[in-house]
């Protein structure tokens, strides 16, 4: 079996290391960017009788109708603009890649940046570039990117905005410098739209090659699987042709048009999440041997002293505490971790255990 496995599997996806999602069972759960607040009991119970409706031996509606109908309404996309749905962003950024796949064809991104750019590039046999984002500050280094677009002409750019893991939020000019240089589609990823006043979605149509791509996963809904993506009607129709018929199924459908009714709840809880995101800031401040880097995401990037990072992470995790341990993933991320921002007394128990380990 494993002749037949090494000739058949292609050897760039024999390499690769399947991405790995630690058993967060019993942990306090800090490490995936999600929103840590439930729903009350008297909303779940009006979401289970809409769920009670559902006819499951129907296929979905291959549009999503109702969905894109109170997405719009909800996020105030008009209709000047395409609207395309997927099983979470990362489906997009898949439809995306293979929508412009061709030998040679590359995709560019920042790193350290949203790991999934760089891995679908691979899936679709895309070349990925990354360039480098300041060491000091995360910040874009704009004359690098630039000459890394000239060189390599990608076809496709992501611009994460906020970036993940870092959690700061990119120059605007430098992104425009970005989007007026490319000779193909560049793509604002806005997963952590919530936590942050900046966007956009209000210029697009400005530049004929901007697409901005969200997904209601960090808003509170990681377990629905839906992402969005906005922009000329020209080309989300091009994109919609590699859509996979179906790939928003009833469940999904109806409960995100059934969340989105509630949307000044979710409003709310992210209002909670940056209120607690300020609160971790401060007191991490506090603390000798942790250096907060600046987010206005739902976690926050932090570097431990030289060689603890591990250990760090290890201890915290004994405490009953997972957040995510970004040491060896990229040479700029050494000794960095990244918390995501949970309840108060979640955070409140991350600190205490974080500073029995400093
Ligand atoms: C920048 C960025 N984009 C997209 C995603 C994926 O979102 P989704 O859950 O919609 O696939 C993430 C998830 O961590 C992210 O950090």
């Amino acid at each position: 079996m494993h002749d037949l496995i090494s000739q058949l599997i292609r050897p760039d996806i024999r390499a690769l290391t399947a991405y790995h999602i630690p058993d967060p069972a019993g942990l306090v759960k800090l490490d995936a960017m999600e929103n840590p607040y439930g729903w009350p009991e008297a909303l779940k119970a009006e979401w289970l009788e809409v769920l009670r409706e559902l006819a499951l031996n129907r296929y979905p509606d291959p549009q999503g109708s109702a969905v894109q109908a109170a997405l719009r309404e909800a996020m105030g996309i008009t209709s000047d603009m395409g609207l395309l749905l997927g099983n979470g962003s990362d489906e997009l950024i898949q439809m995306l890649a293979v929508a412009v796949a061709q030998p040679g064809r590359k995709v560019l991104s920042l790193d350290p940046g949203f790991v999934m750019y760089r891995m679908i590039a691979r899936f679709a046999g895309m070349d990925y570039v990354g360039v480098p984002l300041r060491p000091d500050d995360f910040s874009i280094d704009l004359p690098a990117t630039l000459d890394a677009i000239q060189r390599e002409q990608p076809a496709l750019v992501y611009l994460a905005y906020p970036n993940n893991p870092t959690g700061n939020r990119f120059d605007a000019d430098d992104m425009v410098r970005i989007i007026e240089a490319a000779p193909g589609l560049v793509i604002v990823d806005e997963a952590y739209a919530p936590f942050t006043d900046c966007s956009f979605l209000g210029l697009l149509g400005d530049w004929q090659n901007l697409l901005v791509m969200r997904t209601v996963s960090k808003m509170g809904l990681a377990g629905i699987r839906l992402g969005y993506l906005v922009g000329p009607h020209a080309w989300l129709e091009q994109i919609d042709k590699v859509r996979l018929p179906y790939n928003i199924n009833v469940l999904t459908q109806a409960s995100a048009v059934f969340a989105l009714k509630y949307k000044p709840l979710l409003d709310e809880q992210a209002r909670m999440i940056r209120a607690e995101r300020q609160r971790l800031q401060t007191a991490l401040t506090t603390l000798n041997g942790v250096h907060a880097y600046p987010s206005e995401a739902n976690f926050i990037l932090m570097r431990v002293a030289e060689g603890r990072a591990d250990a760090i992470f290890k201890g915290l995790k004994d405490q009953g505490i997972l957040i995510k341990n970004l040491n060896g993933a990229y040479p700029m991320l050494d000794e960095c971790l990244r918390v995501t921002v949970g309840r108060a007394e979640e955070n409140a128990a991350f600190l205490s255990a974080l500073s029995r380990l400093l």
